[in-house]
């Protein structure tokens, strides 16, 4: 009954195999070896466009931040939701690895960006006054922190009102593959064909061991020379890439990504059903592999004695995430605790 997050999960079989596969023998390093080459093509046939590049790190906080500093200047801004995980939980990585660029935080429920803040903030937005920051990159997350999807309409409408005020648009993909099966889209019109520059596909929660790939697409791809040596400078520059590279190749070989995402989506959809039926409500709609629900205290207190394992969350709810090793059994044991 361990619902604490998806990162409590271990790596997929498939993945550690084709780490062991591609331990033999001598191979370039930083990212000059088959394997890596070989990415490429898979991530071109699931991107559906051959118009990007793309770099590999072992976490999520250095994607984001190695990314985001690539195009917020020490003097500008990132705009994103107050609760957003680049703000909330990672020390102020993007901050510091773009040398004091700002974050300028909007509200919006369920942590997606609510519409007319959004247009407030850029109608707001003097590039030249030298007295404010400027905003250079939007910031979604998708899923949210809280467990709701941008579907691809949304995203493309944020990112034309973004790009007319002159700035990029990034998202955050720790859970890109659970936001794909929430909404049915396809990764494509979940980003570049939606407006996105730069996606943070994160492969880590969905069952990779330490995977997350930095996409650049289009115009953006100006910036994968700074991409890269931002990488080397920061120590985020592999040189055994091979073994990032293996995981992200079973990953995204043969849909297991999208299997494993599905697999944790219906269980977080069987929870969040679960909790409905016995009267308790949720904090944001369920849309994928995350659950907020209302819970008593007593109650959460009985259902942690029993063993289970989640998360107090800001604003009174409890938060819930199945992974791809979550089992009906894990969910149902929870539910006849409850
Ligand atoms: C939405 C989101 N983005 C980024 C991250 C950062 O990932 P990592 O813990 O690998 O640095 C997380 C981790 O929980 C996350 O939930």
């Amino acid at each position: 009954m361990n619902f604490a997050s998806d990162t409590t999960a271990p790596a997929h079989p498939l993945v550690i195999e084709a780490m062991n596969r591609v331990n033999t023998g001598i191979a370039p390093s930083y990212g000059s070896d088959a394997v890596t080459a070989r990415l490429r093509a898979l991530l071109a046939n699931v991107l559906e466009t051959e118009d990007f590049d793309f770099w590999i790190t072992a976490s999520g906080t250095a994607s984001n931040a190695l990314a985001l500093s690539c195009f917020c200047p020490p003097t500008g801004a990132v705009l994103c939701h107050e609760e957003a995980h680049i703000e909330r939980d990672e020390r102020g990585a993007v901050e510091f690895f773009s040398g004091g660029g700002k974050l300028r935080l909007l509200p919006g429920f369920g942590a997606k960006i609510d519409p007319q803040a959004l247009t407030a903030a850029l109608e707001s937005n003097k590039p030249d006054f030298v007295h404010e920051t400027p905003m250079h990159v939007l910031s979604l997350t998708n899923l949210t922190e809280c467990g709701m999807v941008y579907r691809p309409e949304e995203i493309s409408a944020y990112a034309e009102r973004a790009k007319a005020a002159g700035l990029w648009v990034h998202v955050d993909g720790a859970r890109f593959a659970n936001a794909i099966l929430g909404t049915g889209s396809m990764p494509a019109a979940m980003s570049w064909q939606a407006g996105v520059d730069v996606l943070n596909l994160g492969l880590t929660k969905t069952g990779a061991a330490g995977c997350e790939i930095i996409l650049l697409f289009g115009a953006a791809r100006e910036k994968f020379p700074e991409l890269k040596a931002r990488a080397k400078r920061s120590g985020h520059m592999p040189p055994k890439m091979r073994f990032l590279a293996a995981q992200a190749e079973a990953m995204l070989t043969g849909s297991l990504w999208t299997k494993l995402a599905g697999d944790a989506n219906r269980m977080a959809r069987r929870l969040a059903d679960g909790f409905e039926a016995k009267g308790f409500k949720q904090a944001y709609p369920c849309e994928g592999n995350e659950v907020f629900v209302m819970l008593p205290s007593e109650i959460s207190a009985k259902l942690r004695a029993a063993g289970a394992v989640f998360y107090d969350w800001p604003g009174g709810s409890c938060r819930l995430i199945c992974s791809w090793e979550t089992a009906e059994t894990d969910v149902d044991a929870l539910l006849a605790v409850l």
